[in-house]
């Protein structure tokens, strides 16, 4: 696992942006999956005026998923699908045929996360996921349990993110009770595992991370550790406990 600790939102949200343009670069049919969350969003302003200026060319990059709420249709406005489309895809020069999202509403969710773990296999794998950590350690949607899914699974959410989540909601009650979400061997079999981390409210699930010494399902981030390709970049707040 490697660390950078850099000043602020704005440091963090540069350097991010500086590593997936050099990813496009190096590879310009990258396989990535960009994640949602308030943690994202600068990084992606930076990248569509990289984008408007023809420093970036996404054309042939390809779009997967790292989660999204099941349930929510790509067009309802707190999806997943719906976040990244309006902040980010839109903005930029993506060829629409190279975003393959997982489907969130497919009739067999099972059989949905099969087909996407399938697909992602004969295409050689992710080459770059992107995600920021949850307060209470989660990655994506896997959420603190006794067992961590390995693929691409439906996860029941817990009360605690559908409560954070809230913010984004008309009200609780709004908040789905299920999301899918990468799993954990997705997340370390990546040819980089970027996490990004701003804010004093992630301190303490960096300074768990750091500080236990193991590697629990009840804390998900703690599988970083095991990770050669995880990359993580947190502001000196995020870092303030470690
Ligand atoms: C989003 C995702 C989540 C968020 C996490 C942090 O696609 O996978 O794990 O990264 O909940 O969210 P924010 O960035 O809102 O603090």
């Amino acid at each position: 696992m490697n660390v950078t600790i850099v000043k602020d939102y704005e440091s963090m949200s540069q350097e991010a942006a500086k590593i997936v343009m050099d990813q496009v670069k190096k590879k310009p049919d990258l396989i990535v999956c960009f994640p949602t969350g308030s943690t994202p969003i600068r990084m992606y302003e930076i990248l569509v005026e990289e984008n408007a200026k023809g420093n970036v060319d996404f054309s042939n990059v390809q779009v997967r998923s790292v989660d999204d709420y099941v349930g929510l249709p790509p067009e309802h406005n707190q999806s997943y699908a719906y976040f990244l489309d309006q902040l980010f895809f839109s903005k930029c020069n993506f060829n629409p045929n190279n975003i393959r999202l997982i489907h969130s509403c497919a009739p067999d969710m099972k059989e949905e996360c099969r087909h996407y773990a399938r697909m992602l296999e004969e295409e050689g794998g992710i080459d770059l996921i992107i995600d920021g950590i949850g307060e209470n350690g989660h990655i994506g949607f896997n959420e603190p349990a006794d067992k961590l899914m390995d693929r691409y699974h439906v996860e029941k959410v817990s009360e605690w993110t559908r409560k954070v989540n809230a913010r984004f909601f008309e009200s609780l009650d709004e908040v789905p009770k299920f999301a899918v979400t990468v799993g954990v061997l997705d997340l370390l079999e990546a040819g980089m595992f970027l996490i990004l981390s701003n804010g004093t409210k992630k301190a303490e699930a960096w300074r768990r991370l750091f500080h236990d010494e193991y590697i629990s399902a009840d804390f998900p981030a703690s599988l970083l550790k095991l990770g050669r390709n995880v990359h993580c970049i947190l502001d000196e707040a995020s870092a303030s406990l470690i």
